[in-house]
């Protein structure tokens, strides 16, 4: 598998980085993940202007210009094996000499791309959807921010694993915030609603889509605090992210969400994020 690191295109096994480097010293970088299909990068532009604001956010400079950034992730992609991908770029603030907690004066960032094959959910998942269990949100308050700093999120998420669960629900003072790895909306009598988009969230860019879609097609659709009342007593429960797409949740704390099998809304939503998918990733000049 061929990877990108610090201006070289090289086998992933090859890629070397100083144990120096800020990345894995204070998890002092940005990352995306952008998923492809047919060798086409899915919202490529979205994925980038995210970058952009992350990198803004941690007062690191963009080491490239989207020209450039397109170029390199492009060459990952044609080098991979696989058709469907994967495809992640990470930025540190590089390797100094030294530890120290404050930014060296003169460092080069990390810039590190490799792609993997994409993983989507399985055609059981997409039938009977997956099992999720509530948690405390106990993140930073920056998670607007895609930064490497994901431990919170990864013990949650191995909480959440641990108990057979594809996903942990975090609420913050007792109002919904995100999965550990997804956006979350919810359905009540046919209206769909997600939180708001501030610093207890990331983002999402399948959020910003599915929120377009239903915008577009005239569904009813709330972005508002949600209590956790209402997620408990929720006809339907997704999770949106570039790898899970839209994936109903079916179960909360062993609970069933609505039926307990995947919504109509859901199976709507999916079916016209699917459709915009295929519309933007057939097209020649992607
Ligand atoms: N995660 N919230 C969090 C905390 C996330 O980590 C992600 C994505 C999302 C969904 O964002 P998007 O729709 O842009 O993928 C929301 C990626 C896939 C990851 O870390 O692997």
């Amino acid at each position: 598998m061929t990877a990108y690191l610090n201006g070289q295109f090289l086998p992933l096994e090859e890629a070397r980085i100083s144990p120096l480097d800020r990345g894995f010293l204070f998890a002092d970088g940005a990352y995306e993940v952008i998923p492809v299909y047919r060798r086409r990068p899915f919202l490529l532009d979205s994925h980038l202007a995210r970058l952009q604001r992350t990198l803004d956010g941690i007062a690191l400079p963009n080491p490239h210009t989207a020209g450039e950034w397109n170029e390199l992730l492009q060459r990952v992609i044609a080098d991979s094996a696989f058709a469907d991908q994967a495809l992640y770029l990470q930025v540190t603030r590089g390797a100094d000499g030294k530890r120290d907690h404050a930014f060296p004066s003169a460092v080069s960032p990390t810039v590190f791309i490799c792609s993997t094959a994409l993983v989507a959910p399985s055609a059981a998942q997409r039938e009977f959807g997956v099992a999720a269990r509530r948690a405390v949100d106990n993140r930073w308050l920056r998670c607007d921010l895609k930064t490497v700093a994901l431990l919170a999120n990864v013990l949650l998420r191995q909480q959440a694993s641990d108990a057979g669960c594809a996903e942990a629900i975090l609420l913050r003072d007792g109002l919904l915030t995100e999965g550990s790895s997804s956006n979350v909306f919810v359905v009540k009598d046919g209206v769909l609603a997600t939180p708001l988009r501030d610093h207890r969230i990331l983002a999402g860019i399948t959020r910003d889509l599915v929120l377009e879609l239903a915008a577009q097609q005239r569904m009813p659709c709330e972005v508002r605090d949600i209590s956790d009342a209402e997620l408990r007593s929720a006809d339907e429960l997704w999770l949106t992210s570039s790898t899970r797409e839209v994936l109903p949740i079916t179960s909360l704390d062993g609970q069933p969400v609505g039926t307990g099998r995947p919504g109509p809304v859901a199976r709507q939503m999916y079916d016209w994020y699917r459709a915009s998918r295929e519309q933007a990733t057939s097209s020649a000049d992607v």
